[in-house]
């Protein structure tokens, strides 16, 4: 377990705000930030970050929290991997005592197999530019292909051994575990049950996470044998989910969003040139066709995707098709092609960078007035061809969102196409409309999200929000809590409290019944027995999600009023900071007048059911008593409240 000052500090140094800006695209809103939510495909901004809070809210999937519960939304990371991160960022060492939990393999899990990841792209990395064979083959290969020391130690390029199990047996030496070699990849299992290397004689391409940590590979062989696969690149695993990575993105990222623009490459070579010639923003989607991840991927850093194309015709054809997604996804696309024989990598290598962006600024063009060219070519003189192609332009246009863009596509193709752009917009509207009744149908088929609204301005203004859940009373304590219960109250002159410990001692009788807010009580109870009054803060960075997850909730959304005080009282929300001391007894009485409700409604039950006089009188009796109870509660609400 990491120790609770290591956990201080981490927590100290944490600024929310840097910590989220490395993943969203962030703006500053009055005291706020927000940005696009990196958990859900939008284009109007629901994500919002209090960097006074040290808090997130993202209202379109209802996700909220600290920076820490941000890195385990995002990385799926678990608590202690989302820590490490921060203490790493910030460069805080981390004390660790020993973990005496049975579990701590399975949670583990995924942390050993990065553990693993690390070790082998250090030992590949190392072997490379300290061993004969490693400088001899790997190093003398990587400078022949132009990369400079600087470029090869930032991707931690390798080398891994012409052996079965160079990597394998050091590894085994080292006590990393057979499980996590083999899920890994690294290491693969013989019928036997021994271990052998994936990638023998192969020079390496860690690929990292883009929090920067390494989770696969890919290992380029050096010889021109056709029999041997270029590339053996990781398995999937619990780590490394091929569709949804960039290779390079990690070191790509602030590039991309100073320059707000990603240049999309096919390999690792061309990241690595294009980077080390100082174009940094690049990425690669490795030799796969790009997936709607990758693309909401590059969306949390920009709406500006800029393909860079080798030109091979029949390729480029090929993954036109696929661009589509990005227009849906609401990014703009732009493509450049190479002249013959070239791709990103030989063209910067071999002209350098200033030729390299020249041409990039030359030969740029928007996707859709190059797909429509290239189509148009194809098809010729052929009027079917041609109709056909007006057809696909169409539908790609009709893929785009913003419909202001899509009508200046419109008229830039009429003009290309010679076609009436009246014509073209009809068709455009056809199938418009057609998309939007099938979007219809599948919104009705998919639970309903969370309304989003259309401005979030929740931590400035007060929002009164009509609670109707049982428990909406136990959070009002809570919520009442966390706002004023370091604040001091003023018993009219004659003593003060601190609103905390009065609220805890007033509630010892009640039972919360929402095991969350329950969870909560309980904390608080005992950080006021320590002599301490517990801030948001110690609750914002809890270690339970739940408990995160409700302060969040409660924090955010300011002014969470329940029903009945709404309408009781009429009165709004600004109002209850000016008259403390009936918001926190009205809140204790609301609580305990519901609790001593239930207890009735259950007295009045058994009596009709318990047959017997004698035990008819008990219940009788409890019921009176508690009727009483009620009185005196509500003259209390009454007095205190309403003067
Ligand atoms: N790729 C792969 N497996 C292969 C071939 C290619 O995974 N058998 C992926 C790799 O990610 C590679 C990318 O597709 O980087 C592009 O392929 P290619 O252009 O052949 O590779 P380069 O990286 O450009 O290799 P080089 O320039 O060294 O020939
Ligand atoms: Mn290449």
């Amino acid at each position: 377990m990491i120790t609770k000052p290591t956990i201080d500090r981490i927590m100290e140094a944490t600024d929310i705000v840097e910590v989220i800006g490395e993943f969203v695209q962030l703006k500053k809103r009055g005291a706020n930030y927000i940005g696009l939510s990196p958990f859900a495909n939008e284009r109007t901004p629901s994500f919002t970050v209090s960097p006074v809070k040290g808090i997130f809210k993202d209202f379109s999937t209802g996700k909220g929290g600290s920076a820490i519960t941000f890195l385990m939304e995002l990385e799926k990371f678990t608590y202690p991997e989302a820590l490490k991160w921060l203490a790493k960022k910030y460069s805080i060492e981390v004390e660790e005592t020993v973990e005496s939990s049975e579990n701590k393999e399975e949670d583990n899990r995924r942390e050993s197999l990065m553990i693993v990841s690390g070790f082998a792209a250090k030992y590949f990395h190392e072997t490379m530019l300290e061993t004969d064979e490693g400088k001899n083959i790997g190093l003398s290969y990587f400078k022949e292909r132009g990369f400079n020391n600087e470029t090869i130690k930032k991707f931690e390029l390798g080398y891994s051994p012409d052996q079965w199990e160079a990597f394998t047996g050091e590894a085994l030496k080292q006590g990393y575990q057979e499980a996590f070699l083999v899920d890994s990849g690294l290491s693969v299992k013989r019928d036997n049950g021994s271990l052998y290397d994936r990638y023998r004689g192969r020079v390496m391409f860690p690929i990292h996470s883009f929090t920067g940590r390494v989770i696969a590979f890919g290992g380029r062989t050096l010889k021109s044998d056709k029999n041997v696969p270029k590339y053996v690149n990781s398995p999937e695993s619990d780590i490394y989910h091929k569709s949804n990575v960039l290779y390079g993105l990690y070191f790509a990222k602030k590039a991309i969003r100073e320059e707000d623009n990603c240049y999309l490459v096919e390999g690792y070579a061309d990241v690595l040139s294009v980077h080390q010639a100082g174009i940094e923003n690049v990425v690669a989607s490795s030799g796969t066709s790009l997936t709607a991840e990758q693309i909401k991927l590059i969306g949390r850093f920009t709406q500006n995707i800029t393909i860079l194309y080798d030109g091979d015709a029949a390729g480029i054809k090929a993954s036109l098709r696929g661009l589509d997604m990005i227009l849906e996804a609401g990014l703009n696309v732009k493509v450049v092609l190479f002249p013959d024989g070239h791709d990103p990598d030989s063209y910067v290598q071999k002209f350098g960078t200033s030729a390299f962006k020249k041409h990039v600024d030359d030969n740029k063009k928007d996707f859709i007035l190059f797909k429509t060219s290239i189509l148009l070519k194809e098809a010729g003189n052929d009027p079917i061809r041609k109709s056909e192609v007006i057809r696909e332009i169409v539908e790609s246009i009709a893929k785009i969102p913003d419909s202001i863009k899509a009508s200046v596509f419109i008229k830039e193709c009429s003009y290309i196409l010679q076609i009436d752009e009246r014509a073209l917009l009809t068709e455009l509207n056809k199938m418009r409309q057609a998309k939007a009744k099938k979007d219809h149908q599948q919104q009705q088929q998919t639970p309903r999200q969370q309304q989003m609204p259309d401005e979030p301005h929740f931590f400035d203004e007060p929002i009164v929000e009509v609670a109707k859940d049982e428990s909406s009373q136990e959070k009002e304590i809570i919520r009442l809590l966390l706002l004023y219960g370091n604040k001091m109250i003023d018993w009219d002159g004659i003593a003060n409290t601190y609103i905390g410990p009065f609220m805890i001692a007033e509630l010892s009788d009640v039972e919360f019944e929402d095991t969350t807010c329950k969870q909560f009580m309980e904390i608080y109870r005992q950080e006021v027995e320590n002599g301490v009054l517990p801030e948001e803060q110690h609750f914002i960075h809890h270690r339970d999600k739940g408990i995160v997850d409700l302060v969040v909730n409660l924090i955010a959304t300011k002014y969470t009023l329940s029903e009945n005080w709404y309408e009781m009282h009429k009165i709004m929300v600004p109002d209850e900071q000016a008259n403390m001391k009936a918001t926190i007894l009205g809140a204790i009485f609301h609580l305990k007048k519901q609790k001593v409700g239930k207890i009735l409604e259950g007295l009045r039950k058994e009596l009709q059911t318990t047959p017997a006089e004698a035990d008819q009188e008990i219940l009788l009796n409890q019921y009176m008593h508690m009727k009483k109870v009620e009185k005196t509660i509500s003259d209390y609400l009454g007095s205190v409240i309403l003067k």
